[in-house]
């Protein structure tokens, strides 16, 4: 696809997401329907969150304020608007497939003691705790293989020589928090009302402050700004539309190790060409940090000012003809590693999670980074797997109840 038929696919999406629904989006938009609302206090970024939710930063006070639970979606996707700053992700195998259901609801009435303060394991409250659960393709594609959600991942490039264990699995558990000291015992609460899961593979994560979705990355770079930030453009991308499943997403967690120090060791204006956007944020085709990136834009000299290689291009929605994923990543560091020449080199970079609602935004992107990407040879993927989000458990139907209505 050339790149002016790109631009049109992705103001089409814009513009169908904001007309259709008619939800608040004009007041952050400007410039029209090329431009998207992207700064953090947009209004509609409160919308996210279900009635009853903190809304407010994180900060007002310790360990933050309570996040709501319930509702159409899972906590610790869309809400609180601004991510929380740890995180402990973990991965495990269930024994069986049959009972899928069941399992759910087992660990959301878990959840649900732990939030109440019921459990006795968080002296100080759950404070801002958010635990979104999410599914394996073996445990979707067992309730019923038609379900999204139940097609793995395709092999990546960079995927040749990932740990064995660090792949796939049957349950995610994304625990995050602004105290870190909340997550490993709520993670001990939830799975010890399971008795036969296995723990596969598990990170912690960790995320500078900020307000809304973006923050610098490990490269030193704002990361978070092209997402779907307004009510109607996550309706648009992130949430599954229709079916039993209505209301869930489908997440894809990649941990990347990042060779930051080569990285930074190239000259500003060479990061800024790989990434596509200077280090404050602002495209290389110009205009202010809210802009996205004009692809079509050229110098004088009929350059590209996005450049073809660039991270920010590779990765534009209107090239795999896909939709907008949300980014919701956390730093890792787990010191050092032995590197192609036995010496030590930091196991440190990026806990890439997002949520669309199609597996086929994050593949058909990263099929394409693979192929084009400079910024890829900086990365070392070891860890890989996609989950079903659930849809939020309401009406007292439980976890589960989206997988019984479609068995
Ligand atoms: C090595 C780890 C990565 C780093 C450090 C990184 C960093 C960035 C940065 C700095 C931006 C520009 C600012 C922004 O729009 O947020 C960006 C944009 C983006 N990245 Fe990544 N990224 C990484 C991996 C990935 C992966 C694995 C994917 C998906 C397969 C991805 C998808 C995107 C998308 C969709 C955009 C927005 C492009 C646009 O529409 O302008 N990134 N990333």
């Amino acid at each position: 696809m050339n790149d002016d038929a790109g631009l049109d696919r992705r103001t089409l999406l814009r513009g169908l997401a904001g007309v259709g629904l008619g939800l608040g989006i004009g007041a952050g938009v400007g410039a029209g329907a090329t431009s998207i609302a992207l700064r953090p206090e947009t209004p509609g970024a409160a919308d996210t969150a279900a009635p009853g939710a903190d809304t407010g930063s994180e900060a007002a006070r310790p360990g933050g304020r309570r996040v709501e639970p319930h509702g159409p979606h899972q906590a610790g996707v869309t809400r609180p608007p601004t991510p929380q700053q740890h995180c402990l992700l973990a991965v495990f195998d269930a024994e069986r497939t049959d009972q899928v259901a069941d399992l759910c609801d087992t660990i959301g009435r878990a959840v649900d003691e732990l939030l109440a303060g019921a459990s006795g394991e968080l002296p100080d409250g759950p404070g801002n705790l958010t635990v979104t659960v999410g599914i394996g393709p073996r445990l979707v594609g067992a309730v019923d293989p038609a379900l999204p959600g139940a097609d793995d991942l395709p092999a990546f490039v960079g995927d040749v020589g990932l740990p064995q264990g660090t792949t796939g699995g049957d349950l995610m558990i994304q625990l995050c928090a602004s105290d870190p000291g909340v997550l490993e015992p709520a993670l001990e609460h939830v799975t010890a009302q399971v008795v036969d899961l296995r723990p596969r593979w598990r990170q912690r994560g960790f995320r500078g402050p900020g307000e809304g979705f973006v923050v610098r990355n490990p490269l030193g770079f704002h990361d978070g700004i092209a997402v779907p930030r307004t009510e109607a453009e996550q309706a648009e991308n992130v949430w599954i539309a229709d079916g039993p499943l209505a209301g869930g997403s489908v997440c894809v967690v990649r941990r990347l190790r990042l060779d930051a120090a080569a990285f930074r060791g190239e000259p500003v204006d060479r990061q800024e060409e790989i990434v596509g956007r200077r280090r404050d944020g602002v495209p290389l085709s110009g205009g202010t940090v809210d802009d996205e990136v004009r692809l079509q834009a050229k110098a004088p000299d009929g350059q590209l000012l996005v450049p073809p290689r660039s991270h920010a291009r590779a990765a534009h929605p209107s090239f795999t003809d896909s939709r907008l994923m949300l980014r919701r990543g956390y730093a890792f560091d787990n010191g050092t590693t032995s590197g192609r020449d036995g010496d030590p080199v930091p196991d440190a970079g990026l806990l890439f999670i997002c949520f669309q609602a199609d597996l086929r935004t994050f593949s058909a992107t990263q099929h394409r980074l693979d192929e084009i990407d400079d910024l890829m040879q900086y990365v070392t993927p070891t860890a890989s797997g996609t989950f079903l989000v659930l849809p939020g458990s309401r009406d007292g139907a439980g976890l589960g109840g989206a997988l019984r209505a479609g068995a």
